[in-house]
Formats: structure tokens, C-alpha cells, sequence
């Protein structure tokens, strides 16, 4: 068992003297049994599990240098894409703050951190999740400058626990190519504190399993996810949902293991359309789907029973739709989209991405 103190570190062993930087990727996530409703701190009121992504991803360079004076305060400039960022630097803030027992060193440093994403900006895709990932192992490298002996399991732990304190499904972006996060009696090394790898062997239908992203919807969400899950205390259906979300991830190890996509997409398709109750039977009540987002899945409903090729929709929380699909029914579902999907998207914008591996240091 980790507890949140193994992550407070004893006495470091090294100084940093002089500046230095890391970068690295981090990729996005999405989750097939959804994490939503939380405790304080951070906690998952429910475990949840995710296809970590390839394309859809943050870079971020950190550099950092010794401060020359002794202010207690966090000091860093933030870019994005070259550009100053003034907008982001408030969420950084918060996040060195969550951190900073954490990592001690923090305000010892002046950093410049500088992201890209390979996404559209304001695309709609959460870069939340990929960008405290990418921040935290950046972080992660760093405090291994301090302490040259940590282990790569306690690396890549951290990084994870430090990336979840940002944002919670960002724990579920450190690793690939299945990610469980929230304890789970169906996982045995699962963890409240930060995601782990889905070890099972994984049947050979989901290798490479595609994601085509369908950008329904670029604006402003009328309710972030942060308000969303607050409004999942004292939430009508609540503790039946959180309940439901541990069944499912149970049968979710199951159907990975077997390979069977009829019951992937049933229980995938049904995990969205239970995380966008939960938004409809809040008070207040929310609705981040489009008339498009209904649109296109009833086309997959319509596509998948003419041809009783597996694909399916999931949703995060916007009107955007995830169409997942095996890679072998690529070819087809291409060009299903192509020809009947892209009409419903802003600018018949869609983003093609499929399983990945998680964070990689670029320098
Ligand atoms: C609907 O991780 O964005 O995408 O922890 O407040 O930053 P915070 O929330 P966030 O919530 C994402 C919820 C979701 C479902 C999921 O990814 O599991």
C-alpha cells in the first residue's frame, strides 16, 4: 500500500546550482468507465479506466534556474505555443500550490515552462489531462536531479499522484496502454492516489484500437467539468452510480481480457450516456451535448447495425464524440466517417488517434 506520505521525501541527497530543463510529451485519455465525482484532495468518488492516446498530446519544456532571491513565493512565466499565457498562469498557481509538500523545491527555482499541444487549441479536448501530465513528469525529472537514486516505479508513481493533484483523469496520462485510477476490488494494485497500468493480458482486438475524434463543438463549455463534479454531492442517483462505475470496471477487466467487442460497446456506449445523466439530473442540470452529438450517434447506431462492424461512441465531458473502433474495420469506418460524420462537425474538423504509451522524454 502507498500512502500520501511516501510521496513527502526525506532529505535530498544533491543540489541544483545551476539551471538546467527537461521536456517531455504527455498524451490525452479517454476514459471507457468514467471518473466523475470527486472527494476533497483530489480523490476519485469512483474508479475509472481509460485508453491512454497517442496523437492528442502536450509538450512542455521546463527550465529552470536557482532563484537569486529568497521570496517565498512561486515564481514562473508560462508560453503557449511561443506566446505568453497569462490565462493559464492562474491553474499553475493552484497546482504548485497542491504540490508544493511534494516537491519542496519549488520555490527555490524560477521556471519557464513553455507547451505546445498537437491538437487544435480550443478544439474542445480537454488538454488538462496532458498538460498537468506533462508538467508532473517534468517535475518528476527534476527531483531526480535531487535524489539520482529514486526508482523508476517510484518515478513514474509520482508522476501520476503529482499529475492527478492537477487534474484528475491528468493521473491517467503518465502510462499507457490501459489505465485504471480509484481503488477497485477487481484491480488489486489499484489506487485511489494515482493511476496504474491494466497489467492483464489484453486480447489482440483492442492492439492499436482507434479513437477518431469528432470536434462537434469548439465553444466555451457551459459547465466545467470542475462544477460538474461538485455537483455530483448530494446527486440524486449518486451512490448507485459510483457503485455501477466498480461493476463496470469488474466487467470492463473481463471484456479486455476476452476480446469481446459487442460487450465493449455496449458497456463503453452506456458509461457515456450514464456520465451525461448524471449532468442532465443535477441541480442545477446541464446538458454538454449537441443536436450533432445525437446526430452522429444515431448514424453509428444505424452504421454498426447495417454492418455489424463493432464501432461505437464514447463522450468526455463536452459534446465532442470519441468513435472507437479496432483497427482492422479501419478502412470502412473511415470512410463512414468521411462520408457520413463529418457533416456534424465544426468545420468538418476530426482528429485521428489510437492507443498509446504514455509520457516520453524528448531531451
Ligand atoms: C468526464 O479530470 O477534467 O472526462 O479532476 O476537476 O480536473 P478535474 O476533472 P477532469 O474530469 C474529467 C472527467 C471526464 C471523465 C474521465 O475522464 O474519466
Amino acid at each position: 500500500m502507498t500512502a500520501v506520505t511516501d510521496f513527502i521525501p526525506q532529505a535530498y541527497t544533491q543540489k541544483i546550482t545551476q539551471k538546467g530543463q527537461f521536456q517531455w510529451s504527455a498524451p490525452s485519455n479517454i476514459a471507457l468507465v468514467k471518473y466523475w465525482g470527486k472527494k476533497e484532495h483530489q480523490i476519485p468518488a469512483n474508479p475509472s479506466i481509460s485508453f491512454t492516446l497517442n496523437n492528442c498530446k502536450t509538450i512542455t519544456t521546463l527550465e529552470f534556474e536557482p532563484k537569486s532571491s529568497d521570496s517565498n513565493d512561486f515564481s514562473f512565466d508560462l508560453f503557449l505555443d511561443g506566446k505568453p499565457k497569462e490565462d493559464f498562469k492562474p491553474k499553475i498557481q493552484k497546482f504548485f500550490e497542491r504540490i508544493a509538500v511534494y516537491v519542496p523545491f519549488l520555490k527555490d527555482f524560477h521556471f519557464v515552462i513553455s507547451t505546445e499541444n498537437t491538437f487544435p487549441h480550443s478544439s474542445g479536448i480537454a488538454s488538462s489531462a496532458s498538460g498537468m501530465a506533462a508538467m508532473a513528469v517534468n517535475l518528476m525529472s527534476m527531483e531526480k536531479l535531487f535524489n539520482p537514486e529514486m526508482a523508476d516505479d517510484y518515478f513514474w508513481k509520482k508522476a501520476s499522484f503529482l499529475a492527478r493533484l492537477g487534474s484528475g483523469s491528468a493521473c491517467r496520462s503518465i502510462k499507457g496502454s490501459v489505465v485504471v485510477w480509484g481503488k477497485s476490488e477487481s484491480i488489486k494494485e489499484s489506487s485511489d492516489l494515482f493511476g496504474v497500468e491494466f497489467t492483464e493480458l489484453i486480447h489482440p482486438n483492442f492492439q492499436q484500437y482507434q479513437d477518431t475524434i469528432l470536434l462537434v463543438d469548439k465553444g466555451e463549455k457551459v459547465v466545467s467539468s470542475t462544477v460538474g463534479h461538485e455537483l455530483m454531492h448530494n446527486h440524486p442517483y449518486a451512490a448507485q452510480r459510483f457503485e455501477q462505475a466498480h461493476e463496470n470496471l469488474a466487467k470492463m477487466k473481463q471484456i479486455l481480457k476476452d476480446g469481446n467487442l459487442k460487450k465493449f460497446v455496449e458497456l463503453v456506449e452506456s458509461e457515456a450516456l450514464t456520465l451525461h445523466s448524471m449532468m442532465m439530473t443535477s441541480h442545477p442540470y446541464f446538458i454538454l451535448m449537441k443536436p450533432n452529438t445525437l446526430e452522429i450517434i444515431n448514424k453509428i447506431w444505424k452504421f454498426r447495425q447495417a454492418t455489424d462492424i463493432q464501432v461505437c461512441f464514447t463522450l468526455d465531458a463536452g459534446a465532442n464524440v470519441h468513435v472507437l473502433y479496432p483497427e482492422n474495420g479501419k478502412e470502412k469506418i473511415l470512410q463512414f466517417i468521411k462520408d457520413e460524420l463529418i457533416g456534424y462537425c465544426q468545420n468538418q474538423q476530426y482528429i485521428c488517434d489510437e492507443i498509446g504509451v504514455g509520457a516520453l522524454k524528448l531531451d
